[in-house]
């Protein structure tokens, strides 16, 4: 089977390396990737010389006989890719683009949530900015604003009193800072507690549940530092009794699945639920993402012991797959960590073009793997090329020595200005 990965990250790199060791796959081409996809042998490269659109994918889809297409980036979904895949009949997964307003639209979720009995935090939805400005006068804080459209995590603003809430109206709606995906937002209460990332895959019909895990999103250690993409992640979470983890299934996932059927859709692909855990223990969805996480998806495919491969063809058919091809053994029972390292300004302004030397002992163990999203190869060189450069992830028994043993393995990883977190899995984030 020919299989293209869409997408030039971490989670993209992720996802072909671990399609590339299924069974029934000849070869896995990224587009337009980046310079760790050069690196491995693997995987195949398809740059991109110009902007990426569906007409381009299309034709790469075709000239390159490919049997089956895995969208990464949220972009592309919302934009209807899968929609022009399938309507040239080319096999694809991901949801299509009325689904993944799921995520493309705040204003969608949120009453798509309340519609279908999902708890969320309390929210109501503007348009006026005079409006939204009385709603605020009036709040309570902290209260937090969002950006109804897609803005690359730049959208959310959690106000911690009135004049931080006014200044972000104004960003939004007066400033019209983030264009058009600014103009309406939700304003909604704040959710104390801690976040935790749940993925699912489905057909539709049948669930995969990926192993709960916790993305660690300040740059710097103890939760300082401003938000970012991801800065690592770990697994398992002890605080997450069995007991809550049944009701994800049936208070979240399923409401989904049903509110999109009963809109004359179906959900196929990835549903990335991202909760807070309330300092009692209970869980409301703080959005949904119709895409894998990055970077949880570094760390997931090291712990997915399975063949994602046939899931994956089985999801963009109609029938789906079923349930008994998910063996009992399709994880592993080990703990796992994954250790970014980011570019000198992330997540602001990044400098790029930095040389990167990556010691080949690191992924001499088989347990170990690094995946790059920010890198490009330049006169044959290897060079930083975004925020988040690469990513080194682990499994193992025990996660303290996991933990250490990463915490060696990136130091091993050296360009200028590089910076890692040293506290990813040491404590459980809880709280805020
Ligand atoms: P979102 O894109 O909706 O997940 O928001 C980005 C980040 O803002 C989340 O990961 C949370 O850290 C924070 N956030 C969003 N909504 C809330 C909320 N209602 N209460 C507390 N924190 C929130
Ligand atoms: N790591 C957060 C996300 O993928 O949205």
């Amino acid at each position: 089977m020919r299989v293209l990965v869409v997408g030039s990250g971490g989670r993209e790199h992720a996802i072909a390396w671990k399609i590339s060791h299924s069974k029934t796959v000849s070869k896995v081409f990224v587009f337009p990737g980046n310079g760790g996809i050069d690196l491995e042998s693997r995987l195949t490269r398809i740059p991109s010389f110009e902007p990426v659109s569906k007409e381009h994918i299309g034709k790469l889809v075709q000239e390159n006989k490919i049997d089956l297409t895995i969208i990464g980036p949220e972009l592309f979904l919302v934009d209807g890719l899968v929609d022009y895949l399938q309507e040239k009949g080319f096999p694809v997964v991901g949801p299509t683009k009325q689904v993944a307003a799921l995520e493309g639209s705040k204003i969608f979720s949120k009453r798509f949530m309340r519609d279908n009995g999902i708890e969320t935090a309390d929210f109501e939805v503007f348009d006026n900015y005079e409006k939204a400005v009385d709603y605020l006068k009036a709040g309570r804080f902290p209260i937090v604003i969002k950006a109804d459209g897609l803005a690359g995590g730049k959208g959310v603003f959690v106000a911690k009193n009135q004049s931080d809430a006014l200044k972000a109206l104004q960003f939004l709606m007066k400033e019209k800072k983030l264009g058009n995906a600014g103009m309406r937002v939700v304003i909604e209460e704040f959710m104390p507690g801690f976040e935790v990332s749940f993925i699912i895959l489905t057909d539709g019909r049948n669930i995969v549940k990926f192993p709960v895990c916790q993305d660690y999103k300040n740059l710097r250690d103890s939760g300082l530092g401003p938000n970012t993409g991801g800065m690592g992640v770990h697994f398992p979470l002890p605080s997450l009794d069995n007991n809550l983890l049944s009701k994800l299934e049936d208070e979240i996932v399923r409401p989904v699945l049903r509110g999109i059927e009963n809109r004359g859709h179906v959900y196929k692909g990835f549903l990335y639920c991202g909760l807070m855990v309330s300092p009692g223990g209970e869980v409301r969805v703080l959005e949904f993402n119709c895409r894998l996480g990055d970077p949880e998806t570094q760390l997931l495919m090291l712990l997915m012991k399975g063949d994602l491969l046939p899931l994956l063809d089985n999801v963009s058919r109609e029938d789906g797959f079923n349930l008994s091809e998910v063996p009992s053994n399709f994880w592993h029972q080990k703990a796992g960590l994954c250790l970014v390292a980011s570019a000198d300004g992330y997540p602001d302004d990044v400098r790029t073009g930095d040389p990167i030397e990556v010691d080949d002992e690191i992924e001499t163990d088989p347990n170990i793997k690094i995946f790059h999203s920010g890198t490009e190869i330049l006169d044959g060189k290897l060079v930083t090329n975004g925020g988040r450069v690469m990513a080194v992830s682990g499994i193992g028994e025990n996660k303290d020595l996991l933990r250490h043993k990463l915490l060696d393995k990136i130091k091993q990883i050296k360009f200028e200005g590089k910076h890692y977190r040293k506290d990813i899995g040491l404590t459980e984030i809880r709280g805020k």
